[in-house]
């Protein structure tokens, strides 16, 4: 079925083992130690080329889309100082008053209708807060409770890379398709025409933003000069795609699976009521030290992790993954989805326990959960993103007491997996109410 790739190469591994053939020549292993051979080395595996060749957004290749091992360091190199901790500590307060502006406009709804669906309103949250690290400039949409205008044509990316991995000629012909598909094609290309014309406005400003006065003028020195706006156009549009819609997914996993918990609940209360007493608002330095508040991140991550699915390389050289030799040109991928249910390395897979992350060792724990891959091409905004979430997590929980409103189904938040993954009911209807 549609969206259930994931599932069915998990089901397979139940069935055949650590090792299953998905394609003709695509192999999937399903044990943390083919994580670490496979996107560890940076040398023996690339990416594989249709995956990510689609992944490219308008006609040029940003961090994610790169196969070619020097131009992607030369870049990384380049980006990686707008997400320094320097970067970081800057950018809090952007994100400590997006998160009040989310919860104020939630406290407002709360008296005007007694149930709430928070998943459009966790994705302005993820939308604002990349739109302002990349420009400068808030959106505003969490403020106005109205989609900014390019959110759409966010989301006709997705469908564009499905339709480019099997018909790549469309990354050209896209946009002269009629119909619905050439609409997302044409809605991608709004996007870039956008994107090129705030980047040629912030270079005509001189932009003070903590992510592009990085890169605006210096060299990616792979290419021995500064990226061009549509290039730089293409970076940003990544990772708008990138960090908020996964960001957001997270957020509402992490509600979804902690309120069906009074006790994971009431001990994840009682830590933050004691780390922000007196209406103390969190910070990202005390949340950074609470250990079940982190706990229920990286449960939330493993149990529900955004990037779901597998993340195909190809061998450039013969060589062996767990144990299992590989000969040159053969694809190989693992996905997080059975990572993370591997009964070796995790107790009673499938279910939720925070408490596994305190109690013990949890060394070997620690190596099998990946959601930001590792390596050379793990993420590279996943301190923006863990930082974003225990903030929202704790400002959330000391806010509110909340349920599951009961129209909500199991079925609603169904893991439907397009590359990175989202609940199919694309909604999450809660009741809330102030705590204090
Ligand atoms: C919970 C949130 C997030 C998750 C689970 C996540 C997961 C991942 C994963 C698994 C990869 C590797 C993809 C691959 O190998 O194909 C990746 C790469 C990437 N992520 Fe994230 N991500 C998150 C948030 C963010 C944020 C906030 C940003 C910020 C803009 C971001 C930007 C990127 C970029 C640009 C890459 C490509 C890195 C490279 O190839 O060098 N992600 N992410």
């Amino acid at each position: 079925m549609y969206g259930q790739k994931s599932h069915s190469i998990h089901a397979a591994h139940h069935i055949y083992g650590p090792v299953v053939r998905i394609a003709p020549n695509t192999l999937s292993f399903s044990r943390p130690a083919a994580v670490r051979d496979i996107y560890t080395s940076k040398t023996k595996f690339v990416k594989e080329e249709s995956f990510y060749r689609a992944k490219r957004i308008f006609h040029e290749n940003h961090l994610l889309s790169f196969r070619d091992p020097e131009a992607h360091h030369q870049r990384r190199k380049l980006l990686s100082r707008g997400f320094s901790q320097a970067v970081l500590v800057e950018f809090e307060p952007n994100i400590i008053s997006k998160i009040d502006t989310l919860l104020d406009q939630w406290s407002a709804l709360t008296s005007e209708t007694p149930v709430i669906d928070v998943y459009p309103w966790v994705h302005m949250l993820g939308f604002d807060t990349i739109y302002n690290l990349m420009f400068d400039v808030d959106p505003g949409t969490l403020k106005s409770g109205k989609e900014h205008t390019i959110m759409p044509w966010l989301r006709s990316w997705r469908p564009t890379y499905i339709y480019k991995e099997l018909f790549p000629s469309l990354e050209t012909y896209g946009p002269y398709v009629p119909g619905f598909i050439g609409g997302y094609f044409r809605d991608v290309q709004k996007w870039k025409e956008f994107a090129v014309e705030v980047i040629e406005s912030c270079r005509a400003t001189g932009t003070k933003t903590p992510f592009l006065s990085k890169v605006l003028h210096d060299d990616d020195s792979f290419l021995g000069r500064p990226l061009a706006a549509s290039e730089l156009a293409e970076e940003c549009m990544g990772g708008m795609f990138g960090g908020s819609g996964t960001t957001a997914t997270t957020f509402v996993y992490l509600l979804w699976a902690v309120l069906q918990r009074p006790d994971v609940v009431q001990k994840l209360q009682s830590e933050l009521d004691a780390a922000f007493p007196d209406n103390q608002p969190p910070d990202s330095v005390t949340c950074g030290k609470l250990p079940y508040l982190q706990a229920v991140l990286n449960e939330t991550l493993r149990v529900y992790p955004a990037t779901i699915a597998v993340l195909p390389r190809t061998a450039t050289v013969d060589t062996i993954v767990d144990g299992i030799p590989v000969p040159r040109g053969t694809n190989v991928a693992t996905q997080n989805l059975t990572i993370h249910r591997d009964p070796q390395t995790f107790q009673n897979p499938d279910s939720f326990i925070p408490e596994r992350w305190i109690e013990g060792n949890n060394t070997q724990m620690k190596e099998g959960l990946t959601p930001f891959s590792v390596g050379p091409r793990k993420c590279i905004g996943s301190n923006l993103a863990e930082m974003e979430l225990r903030l929202l997590i704790s400002a959330f929980f000391l806010r509110f007491e909340a349920s599951i409103d009961s129209s909500m189904k199991d079925s609603d938040m169904m893991m439907y997996d397009t590359f990175n993954m989202s609940p199919i009911g694309k909604k999450l209807q809660l009741v809330l109410k102030e705590r204090r």
